[in-house]
């Protein structure tokens, strides 16, 4: 890995929920003390089911949401300490595409007034040439920017989204679930397109999935949670794995291989409410190789500094 930019430092976010005159609010850990380093020009991968906290990762990691305990720096300065002002200086260098772009994208808007509207924020003035370039840079025509985004295809609008948030000219970049909307033969294209934004300008991604087929595709290392927790950080996409979620989030990449369904079914087991984790490994109620001591005792991500997991019987 090169020099890391974004060092993430014990992060934990702690959510509460409901609570009333006679119910108690419920709370639950969405990320629990986790902790990366993010390498310039580094694609990092962050895998993991619906609800295990990649969002929410994502959120702190760019102080969109203030984290309950533990820090994030760019470049050595923690975001976590500043204020606002200075927060919004170094926000500029950073910049988060969503998931669904049509949600992102205020439909009563033109392409160009879209584009623009990051850069007028921060009070610069915008030359039609300088719409133009952004539509380039994603591989758009100019004659699209008098369109409004319903007029677009799911494709193009995601093309949108990035334009936008490469508007202010970041260097690091946390893209949520960009392809998730899209069908497969797009998801490519914005895949190879992100691809060659990295390239070309230098980014660097914090990339997340739930795919972790797409995620080995295009990451140079994979960080992978449950419920909140990281349980194996995969030190390129060739290595094996070695936490028994991420054999099963492996496998069921190749579902239709009637050899590989066993785990597949594995993965079927019952998650623990997020709300009351059983003590022990949050894995074990769904893990073939759990015993007494997983159910008693947590374990703690650990090992080879290069590929850590947090299991006492890995692969
Ligand atoms: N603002 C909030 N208030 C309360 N709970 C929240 C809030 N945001 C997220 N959560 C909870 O935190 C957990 C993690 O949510 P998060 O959105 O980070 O997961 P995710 O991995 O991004 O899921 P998905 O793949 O569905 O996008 C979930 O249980 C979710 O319900
Ligand atoms: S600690 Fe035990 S239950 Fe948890 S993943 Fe490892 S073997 Fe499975
Ligand atoms: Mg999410």
């Amino acid at each position: 890995m090169t020099a890391p930019m974004v060092k993430i430092d014990a992060l934990s976010k702690r959510f509460q929920s409901g609570g009333g005159l006679f119910a108690k609010p419920r709370t639950m850990m969405a990320v629990r003390e986790v902790t990366l380093s993010i390498g310039k020009g580094e694609v990092l991968g962050v895998v993991g089911e619906s609800g295990c906290g990649k969002s929410t990762l994502a959120r702190l990691v760019l102080r969109l949401i203030e984290p309950t305990s533990g820090r994030v720096t760019i470049d050595g300065t923690d975001i976590t300490a500043l204020s606002a002002g200075a927060l919004r200086r170094i926000r500029r260098r950073m910049a988060m595409v969503f998931q669904d772009p049509y949600s992102s994208l205020d439909p009563r808007y033109s392409l160009a007034d879209v584009l623009a509207e990051p850069l007028r924020l921060q009070g610069e003035v915008i030359a039609p040439a300088r719409v133009d370039e952004m539509l380039a840079s994603v591989g758009l025509p100019a004659a699209l920017a008098a369109s409004h985004p319903h007029q677009l295809s799911g494709g193009q609008r995601q093309r949108v989204g990035i334009a936008r948030a490469l508007a202010l000219k970041p260097d690091f970049v946390v893209l949520d679930e960009p392809t998730a909307s899209l069908d497969v033969s797009i998801q490519a294209q914005i895949i190879a397109l992100l691809a060659d934004l990295r390239d070309r300008l230098g980014l660097t991604y914090l990339f997340i999935s739930h795919d972790l087929g797409l995620v080995r595709y295009f990451c140079d290392r994979i960080v992978v949670m449950y419920l909140g927790s990281v349980v194996e950080v995969l030190p390129d996409t060739r290595t094996a794995p070695r936490h028994p979620y991420t054999r099963a989030l492996m496998d069921s990449n190749f579902a239709p291989d009637p050899a590989r369904r066993r785990v597949i079914e594995m993965l079927t087991g019952e998650v623990p409410s997020p709300f009351a984790l059983p003590p022990g490994c949050a894995f074990a109620t769904r893990c073939p190789r759990a015993s007494d001591r997983c159910r008693r005792d947590t374990p703690a991500l650990g090992g080879d500094a290069a590929h850590p997991v947090a299991c006492f019987h890995p692969l």
